[in-house]
């Protein structure tokens, strides 16, 4: 009997907030769930089914009050399910796809638009759909600051909506820890920040571009009158969670919101199986983008010849054949961990051949949960594959990692040690490290961990570049200067499109360019 509950229960969270309890964690989620109830008046989880039931059942039998209490649980519920990680300017290549493209793109048009009087003002209408604690749009109200130098002609609206109100909470007030900010260019940070205690709150300005408010994605039937037109919706990390008809419904929603050749940017491969009818895929080397054909256009796509091709999806189809040719996502993952290219002597090649590849397989798998923020998994399978791999110094590094995301900072340092136990050389965890200590405001381990980085591998660029910004914190400008310096020498050695892994994949050229302006 029980167990048919809680199946009832999972059911019913996902048809009610699209949220899928999969098989490995259902143990986790009936603890946390079995945990409100203790705090609640219902005795059981038959009556908590009942009352979360209630709000979604048109039977009269439940009255108003039932149905509020129902609604507010569900909120509770909400906050205690969902996962919050998130942080400014998350994914790289994304964030340059539309600060370089799609941003510049939409503003253009809009101009040329206004310019022939074909519109009455320049707006612009962009959602983060599924923002979390902020991080997102707050990130998208500096891109366009940055792309937009006069506010005061534009009708501007940024949206950020989440189904946890606690997470809104934390986004009205805009103010956010150091490890937010572990992707953000400290000019930016400088520029749309203030500092706040130990923390770092975002400015007036910015904090007023933004309107934050709760949403349910899946509640196609309500739509706030904020989200009609929309020139951009981002949803990301979100779908990671959800079963098919959830994001099937999801994108109905953002469908109805946008204005034709609007634009969607979600997750990688977040939306793959899903029928995507009304848009028109567009791929970038950095993320493949969905331009929305407007209400009756599904299978539209095979129609669209040369006439009605726009420049940027010229600029696409030019570029498509170039990202087929740059190595995926994947080949840089497996590029970082490099199990599978130990040179294997002994005897039993084929065997320990096979033995290395599947370890690189289940690396690789985990990374890309990883990449996908899905922590407590990584989390989850390294403590299972530990035991039969416990001189897996790479597990320890992917679970170190796996915490520093979900803030554990004593968890990831502990997990850095186990690696630097087996291999004292292996310099990604001490950059880890290096970057906790500095998180801990403790500059001078950071420094040390940073020195022994370069002693060890003298072309560390990373290395060179994080002391170059500790030093100059500390107005030590000229050692902050020698720095820069050893990082653009080495990096002019590299050709100019390649990227480098540093606070994500980084194109050499702009990184060049970022030292300059430090020289
Ligand atoms: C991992 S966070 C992603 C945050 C941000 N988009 C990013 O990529 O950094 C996922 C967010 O989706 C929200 N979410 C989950 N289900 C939702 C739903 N049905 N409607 C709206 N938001 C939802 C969660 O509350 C959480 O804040």
């Amino acid at each position: 009997m029980t167990q048919i509950l809680w199946d009832k229960l999972r059911e019913l969270i996902s048809n009610r907030i699209g949220f899928i309890i999969r098989q490995q964690d259902i143990q986790y989620f009936q603890r946390k769930i079995e945990t409100r109830i203790a705090q609640t008046k219902y005795k059981n989880l038959e009556e908590y089914y009942h009352l979360l039931n209630s709000v979604s059942n048109k039977n009269d039998r439940f009255d108003s009050s039932q149905k509020h209490s129902s609604e507010k649980e569900w909120n509770i519920l909400a906050n205690i399910i969902t996962n919050g990680e998130s942080f400014f300017f998350r994914d790289r290549g994304q964030i340059d796809l539309l600060a370089n493209e799609i941003l510049p793109k939409i503003i253009a048009d809009k101009r040329e638009a206004y310019q022939k009087a074909e519109l009455p003002f320049l707006t612009l209408k962009v959602w983060s759909a599924g923002c979390s604690t902020g991080e997102e749009v707050y990130s998208l109200a500096m891109l366009i600051s940055e792309l937009i130098p006069d506010p005061a002609q534009w009708n501007i609206v940024i949206i950020g909506t989440d189904i946890n109100q606690s997470f809104l909470d934390i986004a009205r007030q805009g103010v956010y820890k150091k490890w937010s900010f572990r992707l953000t260019d400290p000019l930016l940070k400088v520029k749309y920040f203030l500092p706040h205690k130990q923390n770092w709150q975002i400015k007036p300005h910015l904090r007023s571009m933004v309107t934050f408010y709760q949403d349910n994605l899946i509640d196609i039937e309500n739509i706030s009158h904020h989200n009609y037109g929309l020139d951009l919706v981002i949803c990301r990390n979100v779908f990671i969670y959800f079963g098919l008809d959830s994001i099937s419904k999801a994108i109905k929603k953002i469908a109805s919101t946008l204005r034709p050749n609007g634009y969607l940017i979600s997750g990688h491969a977040e939306l793959q199986a899903i029928n995507l009818d009304n848009f028109q895929p567009i791929s970038f080397s950095e993320s493949v983008v969905y331009q929305y054909l407007g209400e009756n256009q599904a299978n539209h796509d095979s129609q669209i010849n040369s006439e009605t091709t726009t420049k940027l999806e010229q600029q696409v189809i030019n570029r498509v054949s170039l990202a087929q040719q740059e190595p995926n996502k994947l080949s840089l993952i497996s590029e970082h961990i490099s199990l599978a290219d130990k040179p294997v002597t002994n005897p039993q090649f084929n065997k320990a051949k096979s033995e290395l590849n599947s370890s690189k397989l289940q690396l690789d798998n985990i990374q890309i949960l990883l990449d996908e923020g899905q922590y407590y998994q990584v989390i989850k399978q390294i403590k299972q594959l530990i035991k039969q791999q416990s001189d897996c110094k790479e597990l320890y590094y992917l679970m170190a990692q796996a915490y520093a995301n979900q803030g554990d900072l004593e968890e990831a340092q502990i997990n850095c040690d186990h690696a630097l136990e087996i291999d004292s050389m292996y310099i990604a965890p001490l950059l880890l490290l290096a970057q906790i200590a500095e998180e801990h405001n403790n500059h001078r381990t950071a420094k040390e961990l940073l020195k022994r980085i370069i002693y060890l591998e003298p072309l560390s660029i990373a290395a060179y570049l994080d002391l170059g910004a500790i030093y100059r914190n500390e107005n030590d400008l000229h050692r902050s200067k020698k720095m820069y310096q050893a990082a653009y020498d080495i990096l002019q050695e590299s050709p100019r499109n390649e990227k480098i892994d540093y606070q994500g994949q980084t194109k050499v050229d702009d990184l060049l360019n970022h030292i300059k302006s430090k020289l």
